[in-house]
């Protein structure tokens, strides 16, 4: 079956995760294997519209399965939001022969690739966040892996509250979603956890879990809040909710927290297996999307499964929490007492 694009190109864009690299390696790898030519692209949409452009061979993604972060740079592009900045981007690809796109992000990059596809360029994008936050798509790109990194660090965190009797007051990832924390909540065996989804009370899933645990005996404990737990655009402008949480329990419970803000650490780092394989099949899939003749399309994950689906339709579907990862974190915490 002949081709139904010549030359397509591969961007990140957005926060990085690991595995990213992995998914351009396939996208590489699966364009060379069926005789379409690759661009990469460095910086994401800033890339394009610059021109920040090189051709791609198998070389040029060997030895990167194994990497985190993404060795074509990622950016969010204040530009390309602009009717302007798109058809700098247009022009790019009229003028490489450009004919299809694999872009690798989150929601924002997916509304990047409609942008383009009004000007007649086929897109197809893949879930690459660490916060597991597309709702059209069971799994993105790094999230285990980040959830593993979070693990460790509050795993260690947990032996010196252990010895010392302190309370520990972790934020992690995840931008206006709360995957991550209830994730690695369950994985840790967190006294709290905190995310944005749920209307939380403080005193009824804080302090009284603090108490209650410390009735039965128990004299550390470890509480995890999401980044966006506050749902306020000023806490999450600097990382502040664990600081904001922590001063309740002082205040509140007379106690004297530890906060730890694992940031950036979670998206360092090498992928694990499961995100070099998902990265992989999504790379190679995207691929064989465009070479079909198929555009609009996002690559998904759903039951185990690689598949696509309308891009628009995509966008629209709503992130939802795990609901039953919540409940088994609801008797996880309660059996606490
Ligand atoms: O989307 C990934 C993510 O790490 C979010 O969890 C977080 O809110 C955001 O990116 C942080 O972005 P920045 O790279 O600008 O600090």
């Amino acid at each position: 079956m002949e081709n139904a694009v010549k030359r397509i190109g591969v961007l990140t864009s957005g926060g990085d995760s690991p595995g990213m690299n992995a998914a351009v390696r396939a996208v590489v790898r699966t364009a060379l294997y069926r005789g379409i030519d690759v661009i990469g692209i460095r910086r994401g949409w800033n890339g394009l519209i610059n021109g920040d452009v090189s051709r791609m061979d198998a070389n040029s993604v060997a030895h990167i399965l194994n990497r985190g972060g993404t060795v074509l740079y990622t950016a969010r592009s204040e530009e390309f939001r602009t009717e302007a900045g798109q058809k700098k981007a247009v022009a790019t690809c009229k003028l490489l022969g450009i004919d299809g796109i694999v872009a690798i992000g989150g929601d924002g990059t997916f509304r990047g690739c409609l942008a383009l596809a009004r000007h007649g360029i086929s897109v197809v994008g893949i879930p690459g966040t660490i916060d597991n936050d597309i709702g059209c798509s069971h799994y993105s790109i790094g999230y285990d892996t980040a959830a593993n990194t979070a693990i460790e660090a509050i795993d260690r965190l947990r032996d010196t509250m252990q010895s010392h009797e302190r309370c520990s007051v972790v934020e992690v990832m995840g931008h206006r979603a709360g995957n991550l924390a209830q994730y690695v909540g369950i994985a840790t065996g967190a006294t709290a956890v905190l995310v944005p989804e749920h209307n939380w009370d403080f005193q009824t899933d804080v302090a009284e879990r603090i108490r209650t645990a410390r009735l039965n005996g128990r004299t550390h404990f470890m509480i995890i809040v999401a980044e966006g737990a506050f749902n306020d655009d000023e806490i999450m402008k600097t990382p502040g909710s664990a600081v904001k949480v922590a001063e309740m329990i002082k205040e509140q419970l007379g106690i004297d927290p530890r906060v730890t803000v694992l940031g950036h650490i979670q998206r360092g780092g090498a992928p694990n297996a499961r995100d070099r394989v998902t990265a992989t099949r999504m790379g190679y899939w995207a691929v064989e999307c465009l070479a079909a003749g198929k555009t609009n399309r996002v690559v998904v994950h759903q039951g185990g499964t690689i598949t696509d689906m309308d891009m628009e339709e995509a966008l629209s579907v709503p992130h939802e929490l795990n609901a039953s990862e919540m409940s088994v974190l609801e008797a996880m915490i309660g059996s606490d007492k």
